[in-house]
């Protein structure tokens, strides 16, 4: 049975900080930003955005465009969660009018975890053919103001609808797993902001690469891609991946096989478990021929948990996807000046009694307070 991805749609923020702006403010090279770590621009979110709104507006293209009725399951994986106990995707099934007949629940572990649900909306549908899944991927990539990471920062989400017969992209059984207990990139409960080690989370990242594609190797997987997309916590990243990736087969890097993935990413910067996603609509959507083509993808999340996993194009993708609806949103956005980017930096979130958004006008659903610990969303 042929199970995959049949629709995807993403969003970012209508807001981003051009990194001319930040280097301006830092007084670093911006060829820094440009060319050493591949960033053109970061999506901020105004305080009336947060993962909920971003995955709402992921879904519209799809909900708007497709019966929904069949899906019994939604897997929201982020790892900005804004409950400890309630799962964001039960927001997103109210906001977005979807089936009361639904399991809805919340998956965490770092980036990573938006493959975990793809891999289980996968085994479900297999058993449960008649049924779809709703994957949604979505977080806000915030660092502390004046560190190292303050450039790879981002926002944004992913929806897929996971079913038989797939329109866009079939996920091919075998899958390439390594982890590993290590300390990269963390959040304790207490913080706003992740610890993260950067130059380690590089090293460990690409150890975790030739660990999961041994291990995809090892189950009888080829390297007859015609494309690759890696997680891309910031685009050069991807390129390093692909270095990797090509001395373990012995190849010179082709470059062609990565660029057209690193499109999106490059001017919304990361976005945690929608990172990988985002790359691969950027894929899909700036290459012609991938009909009928094995692409390769590999996720990971610090921690760390990793997958190289494999999927076939499928013939007329083109017409299943969002590509006019994506470029539109992406050019419509507005760029900040430092000085509001720095009072969005860390919105209120009514630790200390209510709180009342003004509307950025990125559109609706938006956060419009926090009352009694409540988050009240306007449809
Ligand atoms: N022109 C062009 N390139 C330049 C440059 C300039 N003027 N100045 C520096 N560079 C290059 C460096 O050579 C380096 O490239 P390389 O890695 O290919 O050698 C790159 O820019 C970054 O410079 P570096 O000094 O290493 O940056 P940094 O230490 O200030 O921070 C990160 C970079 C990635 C470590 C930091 O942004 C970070 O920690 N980000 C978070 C990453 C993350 O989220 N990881 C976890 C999820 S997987």
């Amino acid at each position: 049975m042929r199970i995959g991805i049949n629709r995807i749609g993403f969003a970012t923020a209508r807001y981003y900080l051009d990194m001319d702006e930040l280097s301006a403010h830092n007084q670093t090279d911006p060829n820094k930003y440009r060319t050493g770590l591949g960033q053109d621009k970061i999506a901020i979110c105004p305080p009336d955005e947060d993962i909920v709104t971003l995955a709402c507006k992921a879904l519209s293209p799809i909900a708007a465009s497709r019966d929904l009725s069949n899906v019994d399951t939604l897997l929201f994986a982020t790892e900005s969660g804004i409950d400890q106990s309630k799962a964001a995707g039960i927001y997103v099934q109210k906001l977005m009018n979807l089936p009361k007949q639904m399991r809805i629940v919340e998956l965490k572990q770092a980036c990573y975890s938006a493959t975990a649900a793809l891999q289980l909306a996968r085994s479900y549908v297999a058993e449960k053919p008649s049924r779809e899944v709703l994957v949604i991927a979505s977080d806000i990539a915030r660092y502390d103001r004046d560190s190292a990471a303050e450039a790879t920062q981002g926002a944004g989400a992913v929806a897929m609808l996971i079913t038989q017969n797939p329109e866009i992209l079939e996920i091919e059984p075998i899958s390439g797993l390594y982890s590993e207990d290590i300390m990269d990139f963390f959040r304790p409960n207490h913080r706003k902001t992740p610890l993260v080690d950067g130059r380690f989370s590089t090293t460990a990242y690409l150890k975790a690469l030739e660990g999961a594609w041994e291990h995809y190797q090892q189950q009888g997987g080829l390297a007859d891609f015609k494309a690759l997309c890696y997680h891309l916590p910031f685009g050069k990243m991807g390129v390093k991946a692909h270095e990797k990736w090509s001395k373990l087969n012995h190849q010179t890097p082709d470059f062609s096989l990565l660029d057209a993935g690193l499109i999106y990413n490059r001017q919304i910067g990361n976005s945690y478990s929608a990172s990988l996603y985002i790359s691969l609509c950027s894929l899909l959507e700036n290459r012609e021929d991938l009909a009928g083509q094995r692409i390769g993808m590999f996720s990971y999340g610090s921690g760390c948990v990793s997958e190289f996993f494999s999927a076939r194009v499928c013939e007329g993708y083109q017409s299943a996807l969002f590509h006019q609806h994506h470029q539109a949103m992406l050019e419509s956005r507005s760029p900040l000046r430092y000085e509001q980017y720095a009072r969005w930096h860390t919105p209120d979130d009514g630790e200390f009694g209510d709180a009342v958004f003004h509307d950025s006008e990125s559109g609706t659903p938006r956060l419009a307070a926090i009352t009694q610990h409540q988050r009240r969303y306007q449809p």
